[in-house]
């Protein structure tokens, strides 16, 4: 029989207080499972109408404030978590069948940890946050690669292309994490982390 945690779980679930344990273990599992981005995660946010909406981003870095994505502030994305500043996110690493939940507050990063990962990108990543107008209608596909030829002058030397304003990232700080995995028939396990009073409580949920 598969050895089993204090909860009655596989003890992939671990026994831990601290989620970002379990998830840590988690994502580097998937990092040697997963044929690529293990970092791929659905990100919802929600608008002024209500509205939900979801896309995927990749998750750039996590600690114990929370969960790091990168993007264009004007986005979408940006300007529903700028008028809504909570957020949901949802891994699903099929190589694992496994899944994991996380949602919370979001808020925006240092500048000077933006500028850090900023510097970190490859170049015509770099000239393309300068080129793109995420998420608003292009007129024509020319008109964006021409702008791209365009910051490519005006940014020739590819040691100091500097971050644009409208590109920063995100930290959500999560105020559940629920970790979960495929059982055969149906009979899948769950464990939900819950902040409060900044503590996390942990209960198991019925599949
Ligand atoms: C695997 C994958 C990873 C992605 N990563 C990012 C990302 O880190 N940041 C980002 O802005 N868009 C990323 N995108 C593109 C988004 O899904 C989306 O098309 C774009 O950000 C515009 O979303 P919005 O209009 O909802 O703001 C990624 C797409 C895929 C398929």
């Amino acid at each position: 029989m598969n050895k089993k945690n204090n909860l009655g779980l596989d003890i992939c679930f671990m026994n831990e207080d601290d989620p970002f344990v379990v998830f840590k273990q988690w994502m580097s599992e998937a990092e040697k499972s997963e044929i690529n981005d293990p970092n791929a995660v659905a990100l919802a946010t929600v608008n002024d109408t209500n509205q939900p909406d979801v896309r995927m981003v990749l998750l750039k870095e996590f600690n114990n404030a929370g969960f790091v994505f990168f993007t264009n502030l004007n986005s979408k994305k940006g300007t529903d978590l700028k008028k809504i500043p909570k957020a949901s996110m949802c891994f699903h690493w099929k190589s694992l069948l496994r899944q994991v939940r996380i949602s919370g507050d979001i808020t925006l990063i240092s500048d000077n940890e933006a500028d850090q990962y900023f510097n970190s990108r490859p170049y015509i990543s770099r000239i393309g946050a300068w080129s793109s107008n995420q998420s608003k209608p292009m007129e024509a596909r020319d008109s964006f690669l021409n702008k791209v030829e365009e910051y490519k002058k005006k940014f020739v030397d590819k040691n100091n292309v500097p971050r644009p304003k409208h590109w920063s990232g995100f930290l959500l700080s999560p105020k559940k994490i629920e970790f979960w995995k495929d059982v055969e028939g149906r009979l899948h396990q769950r464990l939900e982390y819950s902040k409060e009073f900044n503590l996390w409580k942990k209960q198991i949920l019925y599949p």
